[in-house]
């Protein structure tokens, strides 16, 4: 079983209280959103596996660790998921981006796929799929499935705010992969909307409506 994780480090509620707010402005919005993003990255790279380096110090010869070059990829789900990907590409520039484009169908909620380009040895590498909000889960069940498809098999999610409704539907359908979330809310409304929420982080990320 995959591990569920609310990484609430402080300084992620602050930041999250403020774009939280109806009045916070788009410029404020995205730059928040990068810093939490930059912030979950220390944490979602915990795991990274080291070796073993010789190295010269002015003084001496030691043997010191340096990130294992495992191959990394981040996937946005697109519109909100492209939002993420500089905060995290902060901490880890190696890191190839694939996209995954996905449109909620507004009368059945449902997502639907529109466009996949990955890096093409995306079977290889380390995963995190991003998506600043898990509401139904099904946006990312369903890039996870189109990733799981083409041979992925190292894939952690990585959200803002999620509802328990959207946690379980991705535990139940993907239960292998990890899931880091900066605040697990109450519930979904009637629209689909996570309480309390951001509201639409597309449209408060690029300023529509
Ligand atoms: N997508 C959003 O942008 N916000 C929600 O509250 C739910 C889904």
């Amino acid at each position: 079983m995959g591990t569920f994780q609310v990484i609430d480090h402080p300084l992620i509620q602050h930041k999250l209280t403020i774009i939280r707010q109806t009045k916070t402005g788009t410029k404020e919005f995205r730059e928040i959103v990068n810093e939490i993003a930059m912030l979950m990255g220390y944490e979602i790279s915990r795991n990274l596996p080291l070796e073993d380096v010789e190295i010269e110090t002015p003084i001496t010869k030691t043997v010191q660790k340096q990130l294992a070059g495992k191959k990394l990829a981040i996937v946005p789900i697109l519109r909100a998921g492209i939002g993420m990907v500089d905060g995290i590409l902060s901490l880890i520039p190696a890191a190839k981006v694939g996209h995954i484009g996905m449109y909620r169908d507004e009368e059945t909620l449902q997502p639907v796929e529109y466009l996949v380009k990955l890096p093409e040895d995306i079977d290889q590498r380390q995963i995190f799929v991003v998506d600043p909000m898990l509401a139904t889960g099904g946006s990312a069940i369903l890039a996870i499935d189109s990733l799981k498809k083409r041979g992925a098999t190292n894939i952690k999610f990585v959200c803002l705010v999620s509802a328990p409704e959207g946690v379980k539907a991705l535990q139940e359908a993907h239960p292998d992969i990890d899931i880091y979330t900066a605040a697990l809310d109450d519930h979904l409304n009637e629209h689909g909307y996570i309480v309390p929420g951001l509201g639409d982080a597309g449209d408060r990320l690029f300023g529509t409506k």
